[in-house]
């Protein structure tokens, strides 16, 4: 019967990867239920370390059933690589269940995602550039080419000769690019399919079966709450609903089937790509964040911008995705230190806010108002359980879950699996 939502709670990288990996022993089905292969969601078990992007995490753990599922955009030239690489591994995926609503990247997507961005200069969203953007974009638009079109190659040809009469002319005439031959594209496309085919399912149905014979079903997000198309700070964000919304409609299944939204957040601050941060720190502070907490992209390798925690955010995405519970990550990084600075509220042109400003230009101009909290020297990855922790990292902890309004049941004091605190269950 029960479901429960996985979210990123800041700008994506707070762990998820890890946390959903944590629950791949108390659940039946992990799924996926937007995004693509922009995401980069890192595991480690023992001395294994995993870097997945469009397989959900679920693929780790033998008796989890992994599902793609219709709210993702499927690059499955990556997919494929990804399968193969882990089957190299002595992983395999062939549990794996592909929803055939879900949208496929095409090669015209990632063209037109780089092309774009560089005529965007400074103004750029520093995409991931794997075409995330221009695949939802068709998919609104109603010219995407779904997973299902894969198993009619009339339907598919039909489908990349429209899409390419119309790109192919952009390409070429506004962006002064070399055009995309449809019959390439079919018959790569077509041998993907070969490939695929065994793994297409209607997922909604199949999760729905699993869900009435009382299996515990995972949604798994990308991204963050702040990325999110609508809720995140726009148009600095990833073209998808990473929010708990967002998890029913890409997974498709109905609301009143989740039972627990679990939001994952970092104990700092991080963001890859452009767009407003209010406590961002460019000095020599960010990159101690940065080295110490080894804060560079799993995707596209960039360097994550760093800074303080902020509790503006952390409320805002309690309040936005209706959090039970969360999962604070990587508390370990900030030993050392004498004192941490934490983000109560913004200022604004003289006027104090303590939720995100409406307006775009307004959050641009935010400056944080901290709070300082006395930090501990003590090196804090070997503990068990929260009496392990020093004073000051439990009040830490404490101060933090009072300014969120949602419960922190788990605690990471490292990336393995077993450096997990757990104060009460999850599922
Ligand atoms: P995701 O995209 O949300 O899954 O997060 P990423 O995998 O992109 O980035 C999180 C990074 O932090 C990964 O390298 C994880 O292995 C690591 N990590 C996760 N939890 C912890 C933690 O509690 N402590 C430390 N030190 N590292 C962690
Ligand atoms: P995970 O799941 C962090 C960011 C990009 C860029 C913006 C739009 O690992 O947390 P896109 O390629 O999606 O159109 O880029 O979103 N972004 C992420 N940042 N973690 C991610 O995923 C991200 N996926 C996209 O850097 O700013
Ligand atoms: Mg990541």
């Amino acid at each position: 019967m029960p479901a429960a939502v996985l979210v990123g709670a800041q700008w994506g990288d707070e762990g998820k990867g890890k946390a959903t990996d944590l629950l791949g022993g108390d659940v039946d089905y992990v799924v996926r239920y937007q995004g693509g292969n922009n995401a980069g969601h890192t595991v480690v078990i023992g001395d294994q370390k995993y870097a997945l992007h469009l397989l959900p995490t679920g693929i780790l753990s033998p008796e989890v059933v992994p599902v793609i599922g219709n709210g993702v955009v499927i690059d499955p030239g990556v997919l494929l690589s990804e399968i193969d690489g882990l089957a190299a591994r002595g992983i395999s995926a062939e549990r794996l269940l592909i929803s055939a609503n879900a949208h496929l990247i095409m090669p015209h997507h990632k063209a037109l995602d780089k092309v774009t961005e560089r005529y965007l200069g400074k103004a750029r969203i520093g995409t991931t550039g794997r075409g995330i953007g221009p695949a939802y974009g068709d998919k609104i638009a109603r010219m995407g080419v779904r997973v299902q079109d894969l198993l009619d190659p009339g339907i598919l040809t039909k489908k990349i000769e429209v899409a390419l009469t119309e790109k192919n002319q952009v390409l070429t005439k506004v962006y002064n690019r070399r055009g995309i031959d449809p019959a390439a594209v079919l018959e790569e496309y077509l041998a993907y399919a070969e490939r695929l085919k065994p793994h297409i399912a209607d997922t909604s149905l199949v999760l729905s079966k699993a869900l009435d014979e009382g299996k515990f079903v995972l949604l798994e997000g990308g991204q963050g709450t702040l990325l999110d198309i609508d809720h995140g700070t726009y148009p600095f964000v990833t073209s998808s609903s990473p929010t708990a919304g967002g998890a029913c409609a890409g997974a498709g299944i109905p609301p009143n089937r989740l039972t627990k939204i679990i939001g994952i957040l970092k104990a700092y601050t991080t963001r890859v790509g452009s767009g407003p941060f209010p406590t961002e720190l460019e000095d020599e502070m960010g990159e101690w964040l940065r080295t110490t907490g080894g804060e560079y992209g799993v995707t596209t390798g960039r360097n994550r911008r760093c800074g303080w925690f902020d509790a503006v955010i952390a409320r805002y995405a309690t309040r936005i995705n209706g959090i039970t519970d969360y999962f604070l990550t990587k508390l370990d990084v900030l030993s050392g230190l004498e004192r941490i600075p934490v983000c109560v509220a913004y200022e604004v042109d003289g006027v104090r806010h303590d939720e995100i400003p409406m307006t775009q230009t307004d959050f641009h101009h935010a400056k944080p108002i901290y709070e300082e909290l006395p930090g501990w020297q003590e090196d804090i990855t070997s503990a068990k359980s929260f009496d392990d922790l020093p004073p000051n990292a439990q009040a830490y902890v404490r101060a933090l879950e009072e300014m969120s309004g949602a419960p922190i049941s788990a605690i990471g004091v490292g990336p393995g699996r077993d450096q997990t605190l757990q104060i009460r269950s999850l599922v």
